[in-house]
């Protein structure tokens, strides 16, 4: 069995070899750490010109909109409203189904909002609620029906997307439109319409 030897540092040659060892790794994390540091101020420098100016990111928000009240809806009878705007594509429904929903508001989380534009070639589902089902459909055009308990997933159809479903918040008895889950048929931006 080899003995170790005890250096002038007190240490024994395997104490020293580990110390070492230990020294090494954190220096070359530092450079690591170092170097990353260098990128970034390269990158940045790389940008910067005497013109350059620092533009805060742009976040577009979607419009908080009254919709209606939670004691006014009946089960299985939609209301209509327009969201996120008046423009092409923006109407929508919100119903209260009596049975609790993917994203659905309330005590009985069974109220949720959709829109009517189908995700196919934009076919109209306006008055096609089925309360039986608690679905939305079939489209007129090509028979394209949305389960609306689990964020309007296609049950049956020639669509391949889910149904754009609104984002509500509840506020006392009060039910606000604040989002799209999905993107509305027609648009780039659902809030370009
Ligand atoms: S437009 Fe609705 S299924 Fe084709």
């Amino acid at each position: 069995m080899s003995q170790d030897v005890k250096l002038e540092s007190g240490m024994t040659r395997k104490e020293a070899a580990k110390a070492v060892g230990h020294k090494c790794l954190v220096s070359r994390r530092k450079f690591l750490i170092s170097a990353g540091v260098t990128t970034t101020i390269m990158i940045t420098l790389d940008a910067g010109t005497a013109q350059a100016q620092q533009v805060p990111a742009q976040i577009t928000e979607y419009p908080r909109k009254f919709v209606a009240k939670l004691s006014d809806l009946k089960l299985d009878e939609p209301f209509d409203f327009n969201y996120p705007d008046e423009g092409e594509y923006s109407e929508n429904m919100i119903v209260k189904m009596g049975v609790r929903a993917g994203g659905g508001l309330g005590p009985d989380q069974d109220v949720v909002a959709f829109n009517y534009a189908c995700t196919h070639q934009g076919g109209t589902l306006f008055d096609s609620y089925k309360a039986d089902t608690k679905s939305l459909g079939a489209c007129p055009l090509h028979l394209s029906t949305y389960d609306l308990t689990r964020h309007g997933i296609l049950i049956s159809g020639q669509a391949y997307q889910s149904l754009p479903q609104i984002l509500l918040e509840l506020e006392g008895d009060d039910i606000y439109a604040t989002g799209i889950f999905g993107l509305i048929y027609g648009r780039k931006d659902n809030l370009q319409g």
